[in-house]
């Protein structure tokens, strides 16, 4: 059976879309993806019709867009036909972010290392815990020292939440490769972003190995 990875965070603008679609693109080089887009935005939606026509992106990895009732049962289908099942949420606890969060084997929350992007997640955090599934913050867009990371570390330790142990920085080649379609693995794979994001994804697998 494959893994549900529910990116969620109330905080709107924390990352969610962007860390869905690199963490699909770096995980689908060994695995069966699907990325399911839950926002009515339709960012990764959008972002999926882009890579169909894009050169450098890698083929078979499936964008769906999927909501309301249906949405449990086919995060159940896809769990049999994927490795992995990526749902991008959109930034407010609505029905069908529970029903992602309810269906989840991880729910992966990003968030900026400060302290009201904490807060901000609180209610996601909560959810988590109601459904029991396992959370872990993901710094995102993150200092590599800072007063204010250090201090959201300890306290995130004091409260026994996870957080992966790597984080993502604010690097251009994100957005760079998110607005062509593609993710830094493919459109840079030798760059800084591309080995930051590979070790961000094998944080998150062997977390999700030790919660699973
Ligand atoms: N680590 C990063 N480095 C550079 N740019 C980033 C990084 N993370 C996110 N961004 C950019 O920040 C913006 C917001 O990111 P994104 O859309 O993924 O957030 P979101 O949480 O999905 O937002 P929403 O709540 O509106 O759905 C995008 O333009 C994205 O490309
Ligand atoms: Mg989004």
């Amino acid at each position: 059976m494959g893994k549900i990875i529910a990116v969620a965070q109330q905080k709107g603008g924390a990352g969610k879309t962007m860390i869905a679609a690199q963490f699909g693109v770096a995980l689908a080089e060994n695995a069966r993806v699907a990325l399911l887009d839950i926002d009515p935005q339709g960012s990764l939606t959008t972002w999926g019709r882009l890579r169909a026509s894009a050169p450098k992106a890698a083929p078979g990895m499936e964008v769906l867009t999927i909501s309301g009732w249906r949405l449990a049962n086919e995060l159940e289908k896809l769990k049999s036909t994927h490795d992995y099942v990526l749902v991008d949420t959109p930034p407010v606890i609505d029905s069908d972010a529970r029903r992602a969060i309810r269906g989840a084997d991880l729910v992966l929350v990003p968030l900026n290392p400060a302290p009201p992007d904490l807060w901000a997640a609180e209610g996601t955090l909560k959810l988590a815990a109601e459904e029991r599934r396992p959370a872990a913050l993901l710094f995102n867009r993150a200092p590599a020292a800072s007063r204010l990371r250090k201090r959201l570390e300890a306290e995130i330790a004091a409260r026994r939440l996870n957080l992966l142990p790597t984080a993502l920085a604010n690097r251009a080649g994100y957005a760079n490769a998110f607005a062509e379609g593609l993710g830094v693995t493919e459109a840079g794979p030798a760059t800084q972003a591309a080995e930051e994001l590979r070790a961000v994804v094998q944080a998150m697998l062997t977390l999700l190995g030790a919660s699973g």
